[in-house]
């Protein structure tokens, strides 16, 4: 798959040429560098920046590996999507982060396009980089590089809601599918199951985000042991609710989630009845709420 098939100029929707370590547009001035093998069309990371620093430290973690496929089963479970039904299309993950999802895809024989503005795609492009169909590209999901109607499936998993605008991120993408294509989205749920933790966490928010990532990172460490507390049957139960953290098995996961949690400038939360809303916007067809809350799929008419 060439990349120039797909490009486009985002200022102005002209076809992008190669010349030497840089896409130019055909049609105005901008050119986008290629740097460490990462075309490059924004100039610095903006707001994502915690989420650069995150994937640069947990660069694998998340990967699946021999007999562990947490990233398959998840990515089924949030897109509704068999990966097997990707071989051979053209696929668009949108905020891929370090590749997690994407390598899913790629090991199914997708071709496949992760964007993402941080500089998360330092990692995504290592661990993509044994897929000769993949490609990586730095990129703004406000001002997306590609051509009308690209692609056959589009999904975003866990990304939309840290944008300032969920909605107009989301509103951004259909566009870019082909008719008959299928998008499939993933968001934090904004039903508040437990209202104690969930208004903790917010209020300890109000600083965390603030905070020097090297020291949040320490503070998500030191929280690790908390786990053993979390799990006793009585103490957990207040534990859980004063201190949230994340309660993954993996400690190393942990570490990552409980950072994830407590670092993003922006992190929306969302109904079904919006997001059904945004997909009926779009003029999607077949539209489908699945489980877990809030992943929403439809398709191109
Ligand atoms: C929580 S991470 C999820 C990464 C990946 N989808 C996963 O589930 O492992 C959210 C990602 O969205 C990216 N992101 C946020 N705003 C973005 C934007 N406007 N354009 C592209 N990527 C963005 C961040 O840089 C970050 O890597």
């Amino acid at each position: 798959m060439e990349l120039t098939e797909l490009l486009a100029c985002p200022s102005c929707g002209s076809s992008l040429t190669r010349i030497d370590d840089a896409f130019a547009c055909s049609g105005c001035e901008l050119t986008a560098p290629v740097v460490r093998g990462i075309p490059r069309f924004v100039g610095d990371e903006a707001y994502t920046e915690s989420f650069g620093y995150q994937w640069s430290t947990f660069r694998t973690t998340q990967l699946d590996r021999d007999s562990d496929d947490e990233s398959a089963v998840t990515f089924r479970e949030k897109t509704g999507i068999n990966p097997l039904d990707l071989r051979g299309k053209r696929v668009l993950d949108v905020g891929c982060g370090m590749g997690r999802f994407a390598e899913v895809c790629a090991r199914s024989g997708a071709q496949l396009i992760g964007v993402d503005l941080s500089n998360a795609v330092e990692p995504a492009n290592e661990n993509l980089g044994a897929f000769p169909d993949c490609h990586v590209i730095q990129a703004d999901i406000f001002d997306l590089p590609f051509a009308e109607e690209t692609f056959d499936a589009i999904y975003s998993i866990g990304v939309l809601h840290h944008t300032p605008d969920t909605k107009e991120a989301f509103l951004r993408l259909p566009r870019l599918l082909k008719p008959g294509g299928q998008i499939a989205i993933w968001v934090y749920s904004a039903e508040r199951r437990d209202l104690l933790a969930s208004g903790l966490k917010y209020t300890y928010r109000r600083v965390t985000p603030r905070l020097n990532h090297k020291m949040l990172l320490k503070l998500s460490r030191a929280a690790i042991p908390l786990y053993s507390i979390h799990t006793k049957p009585a103490i957990g139960f207040f534990s859980r609710k004063i201190l949230p953290t994340s309660m993954h098995p993996d400690p190393e996961w942990r570490v990552l989630d409980t950072f994830d949690d407590y670092s993003p400038r922006y992190r929306w939360r969302h109904t079904y009845d919006e997001v059904l809303g945004w997909f009926a916007q779009a003029k999607m067809t077949e539209i489908e709420a699945l489980e877990p809350r809030v992943a929403v799929r439809g398709r191109k008419p």
